[in-house]
């Protein structure tokens, strides 16, 4: 298929780096797909970034039939614009589309429209050192239809955004909430998705542990609510006896993230035991009682790494590390973001240039 380009007439003043945050900008240009059972996708295009019309009946506002992903584009330091591991996303998105009952996509086609858009929108990738072009490709159901079944067309988006460093200060520890009270995903639902409606679940115990003050939440299974599985959009690791354990996938409640995957092989590499096992917040508590303890953190596109300095369990507070960032979080994160900005050969093959 090939992609009708048409290019704005008012290109968009670009915000300073320092202003950028995340998620509020956004490029000049989207690319835009339509589907119809009868055609499959078509019409690819990529056209200014602005509003478009559906009507007020179109399926996804009513049943959630939603489906996106979260990854980045850098500038390396020889100017090359690069992503990381994108065809993960692309597998993900495809996994969330199957259990939404929503079409697959052409995973080469999706990346032949990203490398398109990302080589007109290069000068949209913020030049400072952890700034990043965040790239959001979603899913939704259009059909102007009031019964409950799958949509039969469907429209898919890419939307760029310029976002800022993480960490302007250095990677500061957060506090988690562990929550026994509220649930994220049980065994059969769509917890292994990134469907719009798991996130609407959380906000609600988000809201509340931030009143607490804490800043994210750490889930607990739904059925027993005693073993960890992940927090507010990151996976989350555990260091004790210098062993390094995250929850497994097979439960179909977590999302399968693609920086806990890369930590997974990382350390792997770096000689450490890595378990995938259940691990019991009890066990937490415990090992940290006995001071067996040694770091926390949580994994994911936005920061990469986030460690850990404190949680809270039905009142008991593990503080970890002093609050400080553990060594072995620190490594990761200058390992991992090495990699993404060219610092160190890419031996894993995880960089997709966008230009060939
Ligand atoms: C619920 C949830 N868990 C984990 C992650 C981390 O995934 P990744 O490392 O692919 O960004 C995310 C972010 O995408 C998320 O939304």
């Amino acid at each position: 298929m090939e992609i009708r380009i048409v290019k704005t007439q008012n290109p968009k003043v670009k915000p300073l780096d320092h202003e950028l945050g995340f998620g509020r900008y956004f490029t000049d240009h989207m690319f835009v797909m339509d589907y119809d059972v009868s055609k499959g996708w078509y019409d690819p295009r990529i056209i200014p970034y602005g509003p478009f019309e559906v009507e007020p009946s179109c399926m996804v506002f009513h049943y959630g039939q939603a489906i996106f992903e979260g990854m980045k584009a850098y500038l390396n330091r020889n100017g090359e614009a690069v992503t990381f591991r994108p065809f993960s996303n692309f597998r993900r998105l495809n996994r969330s589309a199957e259990r939404l009952c929503i079409p697959q996509l052409d995973e080469e086609f999706v990346w032949k429209a990203l490398k398109t858009l990302l080589q007109i929108e290069k000068d949209w990738i913020p030049k400072t050192e952890g700034t990043s072009l965040y790239i959001r490709p979603f899913v939704i159901a259009t059909d102007p239809y009031l019964g409950v079944r799958p949509s039969h067309t469907y429209k898919f988006f890419i939307i760029l955004s310029p976002v800022g460093a993480y960490y302007k200060e250095g990677l500061k520890p957060v506090s988690i909430y562990v929550t026994d009270k509220y649930v994220r995903a049980a065994e059969g639902g769509v917890g292994f998705t990134k469907t719009a409606g798991n996130y609407a679940v959380s906000l609600y115990a988000a809201e509340e542990a931030m009143r607490k003050g804490y800043t994210q939440v750490l889930w607990l299974d739904a059925k027993e609510r005693k073993y960890v599985e992940e927090v507010g959009t990151m996976n989350i690791f555990f260091k004790i006896d210098n062993v390094l354990i995250t929850a497994p996938l097979d439960s179909g409640t977590i999302l399968g993230g693609i920086t806990r995957d890369s930590v997974i092989q990382l350390a792997r590499d770096m000689g450490y035991t890595v378990e995938e096992r259940q691990l019991s917040i009890q066990e937490v508590y415990d090992a940290y009682k006995e001071g067996r303890l040694e770091e926390v953190f949580g994994t994911g596109t936005a920061a990469v790494i986030s460690p850990v300095g404190k949680m809270n369990w039905n009142d008991n507070i593990i503080e970890i590390n002093g609050g400080k960032m553990g060594e072995l979080s620190q490594k990761m994160y200058n390992k991992i973001t090495a990699i993404q900005y060219g610092k160190e050969p890419d031996k894993y093959g995880w960089i997709e240039k966008i230009e060939d």
